[in-house]
């Protein structure tokens, strides 16, 4: 073997063994140490070699050269693959971001409105384009919103302990609250005398849940002069044993229009224009001879709607003992009222057939709204 047989031999060992150990590098530090090893300037294996070439013939130095040239770019060639090939490798979970905004992610639930205050707020909306304003009064009341000025006296059945929410307050503060009330009528009305006056009467009398809004309606009147055209939303509570049908707390919208020569046709048409809006088809309305204290005459309204009549509530014409018990003169104002269900409603256009599922708080029942 020449000695430039053998030179070419090493070169060619050194390229093997370079290769395997860059194919070997499992991280970019062992990479580099076999870089270092094979192609470092000054102690690498293939610089070693080189310096050898010294010891050649000179005749022999230019093929050597050659095939050294030749096995250096081979050595480079299989370093670059190699460390592309881990890069590519590392590259991956290295640069991956541990968040991706590309993916779709979980969306956080939004709570929404409960079905009756949607239903609530649909007939705020109707009746405020027929000209009715909102008005509240308190859910804890006296015998006198709730029965006495609404013409129920002492005797009637509707006062029964068994039929009403009592509640047990001591006698000083059911006075605090009448003065209170009786305090805040005082800011310059026509009516706040009147309403001080049986304010302060009323102190000491009982105080109950109120079992109906039509409480709002003496409210209101006392507090204002005619005209009127309110409507009142709220909670009411009536001992009843809970069924698909009853519940002890339910919600009703009071409507009530005082002004001079109200007739039973004006609060036809506007229960009519009602229903014609909640139920978006022309709805006949039908009444029913009934009767409420505070209503003369009283009706039982119904709605004609999917091939039936429907029950939907109370109205009349405002008794004059309502009217003069506010204040009013019945010689020269008249007016309506009615009370409807809010639930019953709201069951009705859902296809909702149990009450109770408004209060059990389940979120499969009340997401579908
Ligand atoms: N307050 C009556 C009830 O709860 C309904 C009603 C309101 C009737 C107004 C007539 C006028 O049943």
């Amino acid at each position: 073997m020449t000695a430039l047989e053998a030179f070419i031999e090493k070169l060619d060992a050194l390229a093997r063994d370079a290769t395997a150990a860059f194919e070997s590098a499992t991280t970019a530090e062992e990479l580099e140490q076999a870089r270092v090893e094979f192609l470092g300037a000054r102690q690498g294996r293939l610089k070693a070699i080189q310096k050898g070439m010294g010891r050649l013939d000179r005749s022999e130095r230019p093929a050597a050269g050659k095939k050294l040239n030749e096995v250096k770019r081979q050595i480079d060639s299989a370093f670059q693959a190699a460390r592309a090939a881990l890069g590519k490798e590392q590259a991956g979970p290295a640069v991956r971001s541990p968040f991706d905004p590309t993916l779709p992610g979980d969306r956080p639930r939004l709570g929404h409105v409960h079905p009756i205050t949607q239903t609530i707020e649909v007939l705020k909306e109707i009746m405020g384009r027929l000209g009715f304003s909102v008005a509240e009064g308190p859910e804890i009341e006296d015998e006198w919103h709730n029965f006495e000025a609404l013409n129920i006296p002492a005797a009637h059945p509707a006062r029964d302990p068994l039929e009403n929410f009592y509640i047990d307050a001591g006698p000083s503060q059911r006075a605090e609250r009448c003065h209170e009330t009786a305090d805040r009528s005082q800011d310059g009305d026509l009516l706040s005398d009147f309403y001080r006056a049986t304010a302060e009467a009323r102190a000491g009398a009982p105080l109950l849940l109120r079992s109906q809004t039509s409480t709002v309606q003496i409210r209101v009147m006392e507090q204002t002069a005619p005209p009127i055209r309110i409507i009142s939303l709220g909670r009411v509570y009536r001992p009843d044993t809970a069924d698909a049908t009853h519940y002890p707390l339910f919600h009703q919208m009071e409507g009530l229009l005082v002004d001079r020569q109200v007739t039973m046709a004006d609060l036809k048409s506007v229960l009519r224009m009602f229903a014609t809006s909640y139920l978006g088809e022309d709805v006949h309305v039908r009444f029913r001879p009934s009767f409420f204290p505070f209503t003369e005459p009283s009706v039982e309204a119904d709605f004609w709607w999917n091939d039936e009549w429907v029950e939907f509530g109370g109205a009349g014409m405002v008794d004059p003992n309502v009217l003069r018990a506010v204040g009013y003169d019945p010689e020269t104002v008249s007016g309506f009222a009615f009370g409807l269900g809010v639930e019953r409603l709201c069951m009705r256009r859902h296809q909702i057939t149990d009450i109770r599922e408004f209060y059990r708080n389940d979120v499969r029942f009340l997401r579908q709204f």
